[in-house]
């Protein structure tokens, strides 16, 4: 199969010019002006953008978390990513405490296998790790899982001491893998839960109410503090916030190898979302919570400094009806996380390029270049490059869309609301092809369940 896109403005992290794509056997084969050459497909750009796929390298698809499972599975999480223009998500396989890691991969292979409609990897959410158990990482990462989850918050569920924090690091030191640290003081923010709800607090404001952005900055300043006498770089995912940005950019100016990820949410929603009527507010229960407004300039200067170095969504989508609903009563028991995979593209096009806040060639490494070369997948992905994956996505700067579930309705999600709902959008991805595929064309989907394949990740991270 082959497929031609003319015409278009190819737009990689550091190039910027008008050329033809000639693609076959799922990677891009000439680059060049004018080409003149038999396609059994051919795109017209003419007037668009042509970018690299995006890469999401977080999110939670079927994922048993807060007393449910997140909505979407492999199969519409990994569709709605398509109309979005996301071509690699990297999602996580989450270790039963006690069990083997290899296990827990195993059952995330089978929910995955033959479901996606985009190629999809998986980190490792680690729940604990004796000495004994150490050996396994290195065999994860000979199976293409080549970094870990790790979290400091959730006591009782996902949390690890710095103990088994410091054994993964130096482990993962000696194999070149990778750690991400969910950075939050979980053990004292459940002190606070427990005395708000004593109080009677029990609304979905408390969640961001007892969650104060410097118990994040302390686990930011921790989860360093660890890799750096663990001799190993660290990448702090979802950041939201000033305070928490800061403990990376000092360590960053100390020279210490920290990275980090920000999210949309905490980009373009902020804590008035709590505010909203009745129980509304479930919609925005994530963690970290939606911070003050505010921190949104420092997010950015973060991104366009190079603090921070991508944008992923966390996604993790529970239904407002029934699934947040179990924390109708308890603010404690509203599933954690929310949905985004589908508008992460779109949304950083709008409020980074099209605001005037970044470059392309940085909407680009933030969306896809970054996430690429820190978890091993670069050149294959994250670029526009002869011989790389053809993972594109033709992209319109001048569509104007609005967020919406209802009609005209823009989302594929299998949740029923979009965080994002009623925000308009200027640029949106039109046309989307995977390893040389054209899965969305026009908007409009083309893909087959089980398009995409597991990719199995190199040691590189952009990191060292
Ligand atoms: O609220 C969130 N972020 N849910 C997903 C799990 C996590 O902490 O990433
Ligand atoms: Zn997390
Ligand atoms: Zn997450």
């Amino acid at each position: 199969m082959s497929l031609l896109i003319k015409n278009g403005r190819i737009i990689t992290a550091v190039d910027d010019y008008h050329a033809d794509l000639f693609i076959e056997n799922e990677t891009v084969s000439v680059i060049g002006k004018d080409l003149n050459m038999e396609a059994d497909t051919v795109i017209d750009a003419t007037g668009k953008y042509v970018f690299p796929g995006g890469v999401d390298p977080h999110t939670h698809l079927d994922m048993p978390f807060g007393g449910t499972t997140s909505a979407d599975d492999f199969e519409t999480g990994t569709r709605a990513a398509a109309h979005g223009g996301t071509t690699t998500l990297i999602d996580f396989a989450i270790q039963t405490k006690g069990e083997s890691t290899l296990a827990a991969l195993e059952t995330w292979h089978e929910k995955a296998e033959g479901k996606t409609a985009i190629d999809y990897g998986f980190h490792m959410i680690v729940t604990d790790m004796e000495d004994d158990r150490l050996w396994e990482l290195k065999k994860l990462a000979d199976e293409g899982i080549t970094s870990y989850k790790l979290f400091m918050a959730y006591p009782g569920v996902l949390y690890v001491d710095d103990g088994t924090i410091f054994r993964a690091m130096r482990k993962a030191g000696e194999d070149g893998t990778v750690v991400c640290m969910h950075a939050e003081n979980g053990i004292v923010i459940d002190e606070i839960v427990k005395t708000a709800l004593a109080q009677g607090k029990t609304a979905p404001k408390y969640h961001a109410l007892t969650r104060p952005t410097r118990m994040e900055a302390e686990g930011v300043h921790r989860a360093i503090s660890i890799a750096e006498v663990a001799n190993v770089p660290v990448y702090i995912v979802h950041l939201s916030c000033a305070d928490a940005l800061e403990q990376v950019t000092l360590a960053r100016n100390r020279g210490v190898p920290a990275f980090a990820e920000t999210c949309p949410q905490y980009l373009f929603l902020d804590h008035s979302y709590y505010e909203q009527e009745g129980f509304e507010g479930a919609k925005y229960v994530m963690t970290p919570a939606l911070r003050e407004k505010w921190n949104q300039d420092e997010l950015w200067r973060g991104l366009r400094f190079g603090d921070l170095q991508s944008i992923s969504t966390d996604h993790c989508p529970f239904c407002f009806k029934e699934q947040k609903e179990l924390g109708l009563n308890d603010f404690s028991k509203i599933p954690n996380g929310a949905p985004g995979v589908e508008n992460r593209m779109a949304l950083v096009y709008n409020g980074g390029v099209h605001a005037g806040r970044i470059s392309l060639n940085k909407f680009v490494e933030l969306t896809s270049t970054a996430a690429a070369k820190t978890f091993g997948l670069f050149p294959r992905k994250g670029t526009i490059a002869v011989d790389s994956d053809a993972d594109i996505v033709v992209f319109d700067p001048n569509r104007k869309e609005t967020i919406s579930v209802n009609n005209p309705c823009t989302h594929h999600m299998a949740v029923d609301y979009n965080t994002y709902e009623g925000i308009e959008v200027t640029g949106f991805p039109e046309t989307v092809i995977s390893r040389g595929k054209v899965i969305v064309r026009e908007t409009e989907y083309q893909g087959r369940k089980g398009d995409g394949q597991f990719i199995k990740r190199g040691l590189y991270g952009g990191l060292r």
